[in-house]
């Protein structure tokens, strides 16, 4: 049986999510919780701020990260996930560098990024909580359909709208090289819960792929179904097909 919430619209959605990441923290006071950047998280970590602004809770040992970061572009692009996440959440939520795990985003090797990035992530025990976004073609982090499900963290090629969106913002040349560094699909599958976020019409048929359709690498976002501890979190909008 999938976990499947629906809420009756956005500012419903926003506030479940909120709750949901504030209740695993104080589950866990010392929890490692992966986040995800875009329009779909953005509300609830500003829900979770003012919370915390008017009813404070410890902190004072949870650790974050992002699921995927931008490679190539420096930190001050205010679309590097760490930015994003630091701007919206951690700083709020008084997190300190030593408690917020992202991989740079300029390296002369990314590879060994990838390896420190799922270290530290596995040294600290793991993953307690990961909240996912689902990309318009289906990915998760930055996995686009074909990654295999056993991927481990690495750069993948971003999809070319939100590719074409970061030269359109930076100003970079066409053949400057662009991607994500991602955990990969077998590297989220071995968090022990998983929350899948998605709001509004435009996911409405991914939704509709990812919990109907055939697990495929085709899909990336389709392996979820397999995971033993999975939420599926979606707005009226979001859930319209199924
Ligand atoms: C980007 C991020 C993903 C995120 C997705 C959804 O691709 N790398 O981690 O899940 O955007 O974005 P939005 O919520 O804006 O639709």
């Amino acid at each position: 049986m999938l976990n499947i919430t629906i809420t009756q619209n956005e500012a419903e959605f926003d506030r479940v999510a909120a709750w949901r990441i504030i209740g695993h923290m104080l589950c866990d006071p010392k929890a490692l919780i992966g986040l995800s950047t875009g329009q779909t998280t953005a509300n609830m970590y500003k829900i979770i701020t003012e919370i915390y602004r008017l009813h404070p809770f410890d902190t004072s040992a949870v650790t974050l990260f992002n699921v995927d970061e931008l490679t190539n572009l420096p930190r001050s692009y205010p679309g590097c996930c760490y930015t994003m996440i630091r701007d919206q959440l951690a700083d709020a939520l008084n997190i300190p560098d030593e408690r917020f795990i992202m991989p740079p985003t300029m390296s002369d090797d990314f590879e060994r990024e990838c390896r420190v990035f799922q270290k530290a992530i596995e040294d600290r025990g793991g993953i307690g909580l990961q909240i996912l976004g689902l990309g318009i073609n289906g990915h998760i982090g930055i996995n686009q359909p074909g990654t295999p499900f056993g991927s481990e963290t690495w750069v993948s090629p971003m999809d070319e709208i939100f590719e074409a969106r970061v030269r359109r913002e930076t100003g970079v040349a066409d053949d400057y090289p662009l991607g994500g560094l991602t955990l990969g699909i077998r590297t989220i599958m071995r968090a022990r819960k998983i929350i899948l976020v998605a709001k509004g019409s435009k996911k409405a048929e991914m939704v509709e792929k990812m919990l109907l359709g055939p697990v495929t690498e085709d899909m990336p976002a389709s392996v979820l179904q397999l995971h033993p501890n999975c939420e599926f979190l979606l707005d009226a909008d979001a859930a319209a097909r199924l």
